[in-house]
């Protein structure tokens, strides 16, 4: 683990225009500054940067929080690899604490893994443009494709040795364990405890998670001989996990991002093709059929995927239905189609870049409307399966979360399938409903997902709770509570300390509200005073995002609870007396009335006469309280 030290001067240091600003153009507006959001497309910007507060939140789609939650969210990076890269940004040396012995040896398993992946990867491509068989079998059979030599490099691709313990045998010798090359199954042992190299006389691609650590490999076979599996492919380690890797990602991202597209391919040798066509935007889903966590992968470095199949019928058919999770993704689909048996990689070698190029661009289809053609023209003139298309269809157009996107496609295809469009439209509305029905009956759809926020800390609550006054001093908390403010034109009191022995006597229904009260409590007793960055980057997730929503937001309560009790936002700096006390007043008053009608029903139901004169005198004093309050927020605060 990162000692604490390192992360609080990493934190100190890191400045959030110039984090973002590495990968967002930034302009100056007032005190914050706007860019483009880089989490989802947009035209106007959105996404705000306040260098005072050290945050950064896009009020587009939601996403929000200080530097290393930008690098996490950008590069997909854990928390320790975010602070890693900041520390490297700024020149700090990153101190690293002694940890438990089995957190030490699953991580350093883990990263042995990955140091005998790189090993065999350096190996084989050593292998390749250094040995004599390498140079004979291997790199000629690359150049025979018509693959130049930096996109072998760029790729890292290899030979392994026609033998059986080649990498074995120079991985022992340069001091690495067997039982690693065993787990990443670089090494196989056959029942008679005899070991040897799973890929031998094979051209080697090697698989990059999208930070660029070697994962796994596929190996291709040089043999026409139909026996001889074309590849073969390192098997589930705890570092490879085939459906959450695209072949290819890591050298695609970046321009993946710059250009707003995915292109879609089936095998390796599509990549380095439309790679080395100068399309970068490509990645291959290896010959399985698409994951959802492959489509969520792509998804955070863009919502459009363009497929870029060869012109099988038979294939194309089979696939359709697996596109349509990536509709429910909420990603948009184009489909090209390559003539005469060509894949994108014979059309491109044979063809060229630029006409390849050229027939993207002619050939580019939406998906729902190449799914419409195909369908149609297999249902011909046949009513009963022309009904059926209607029906396949209007069920991907359902798919779509955007409702407006979907309503067009819907004008598009009554075109298309000779159907009234609201027909259609009242198809789909069926369709929706009956989703909207199964998918509140089961809330977390994946949970691969980040953990939902637990119910109980869910902050949209209906008005008869005590949540907004609860909101509204939380959030005066978290902005105010390390400010001074003058009550008697005397002495200067901190806000912070004074709103927690005022709130003593009062317990949040929020559990999540509760918690920073607990941790601002807590934290006064050692002699500090919280600060909206400790809110910012506390380690409880859901303490994190709900603080930075409060604090980027000036209007967390519905405008009408504002005017309701006559406080204007924006002059609440100055005002800052009354922001302080009639929050905590408003909740205390809430929470008396909520005691009162507690009370009141006591006695209702109580039918001891001695009880019901108890329930009554504490009835009362509550009514007393009540006025009082009532009283000094009517004199005091808002009128
Ligand atoms: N594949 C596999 N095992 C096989 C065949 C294919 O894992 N026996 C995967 C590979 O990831 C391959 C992809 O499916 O890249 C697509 O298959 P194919 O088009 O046959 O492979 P290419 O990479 O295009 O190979 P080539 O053009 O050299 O035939
Ligand atoms: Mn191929």
């Amino acid at each position: 683990m990162i000692k604490k030290e390192t992360v609080d001067k990493i934190l100190e240091t890191a400045q959030v225009e110039e984090v973002v600003g590495d990968f967002v153009h930034l302009k100056k507006r007032g005190t914050s500054m706007i860019g483009l959001c880089p989490f989802h497309g947009e035209k106007s910007p959105s996404f705000h940067v306040s260098p005072s507060k050290g945050i950064f939140k896009c009020f587009g789609c939601g996403k929000g929080g200080d530097s290393v939650r930008f690098i996490m969210e950008h590069e997909k990076y854990s928390y320790p690899e975010a602070l890693k890269y900041i520390a490297n940004k700024y020149n700090i040396e990153v101190e690293e604490t002694e940890v438990t012995p089995e957190f030490k040896q699953e991580q350093d398993k883990r990263e042995s893994l990955y140091i005998v992946s790189n090993y065999a990867a350096k190996f084989y491509a050593d292998r390749m443009w250094n040995s004599e068989d390498g140079k004979t079998i291997g790199l000629s059979y690359f150049k025979e494709r018509g693959f130049r030599d930096d996109i072998v490099q760029k790729f890292e691709l290899g030979y392994s040795p026609d033998d059986w313990s080649a990498l074995l045998e120079a991985a022992i010798k340069d001091g690495y364990q067997q039982n690693f090359l065993e787990d990443v199954g670089l090494v196989v042992k056959n029942d008679q405890g005899k070991i040897y190299d799973r890929f031998r006389g094979r051209v080697m691609f090697p698989i990059h998670n999208f930070t660029g650590r070697v994962i796994g490999f596929g190996g291709r076979t040089l043999k026409t001989d139909k026996a001889v599996p074309k590849y073969v492919n390192s098997p589930e380690s705890d570092i490879y996990h085939k459906s959450n890797v695209l072949y290819g990602l890591f050298q695609a991202k970046k321009a993946i991002r710059d250009l707003d597209n995915c292109f879609l391919v089936e095998g390796y040798a599509d990549v380095l093709s439309v790679q080395q066509a100068g399309v970068e935007n490509v990645v291959a889903s290896s010959g399985t059929s698409l994951t959802t966590e492959q489509i969520r992968l792509i998804g955070r470095f863009t919502k459009s995927i363009t497929i870029l199949y060869d012109g099988d019928a038979a294939g194309i058919k089979a696939s359709l239905r697996g596109l349509d999770m990536i509709l429910e993704e909420g990603l948009d689909v184009k489909v090209v189609l390559f003539p005469d048996g060509h894949d994108p990689d014979s059309y491109v070698q044979k063809l060229g870049a630029s006409a390849f190029k050229t027939h993207i661009e002619k050939a580019k289809k939406d998906f729902i409307f190449f799914k419409t053609e195909i369908l149609l023209k297999e249902a011909a003139s046949d009513p009963i399966k022309r009904a059926g298309v209607i029906r396949e269809v209007v069920e991907s157009i359902a798919k779509i979360p955007d409702a407006i996107k979907a309503s067009v496609f819907i004008r598009e295809c009554s075109g298309l399938l000779q159907m009234e469009e609201r027909i259609l439209i009242s198809e789909l509305n069926k369709m929706r409903l009956a989703k909207a029905k199964k998918d509140s009956q089961q809330p977390y759809r994946n949970s691969e997902e980040e953990p939902p926020i637990p119910e109980e800390y869910l902050v949209e609550k209906p008005i008869e709770t005590d949540e907004y006054q609860e909101k509204d001093m939380i959030r005066v908390l978290l902005i105010y509570g390390d400010q001074m403010v003058n009550w008697d034109g005397l002495t200067d009191t901190l806000i912070g300390p004074y709103i927690i022995t005022n709130l003593s006597d009062v317990t949040f229904s929020n559990p999540l509200y509760q918690k920073v009260i607990q941790y601002y409590h807590d934290e006064l007793e050692n002699g500090y005073v919280p600060k909206e960055k400790d809110f910012i980057q506390h380690p409880d997730s859901a303490m994190a995002s709900m603080a930075i929503s409060m604090i980027s937001s000036p209007y967390v309560l519905s405008d009408n609870w504002y005017s309701m009790h006559n406080i204007t936002v924006p002059n609440e700096v100055e005002r800052l007396k009354g922001t302080v006390m009639g929050a905590i007043f408003h909740l205390k008053k809430k929470k008396v009335t909520t005691m009162i009608t507690a009370k009141q029903k006591l006695i209702q139901e109580e039918k001891d006469e001695a009880n019901v004169i108890i329930l009554m005198k504490e009835y009362l004093e509550l009514k007393e309280v009540e006025r009082y309050i009532s009283n000094y927020l009517g004199s005091v605060i808002t009128k």
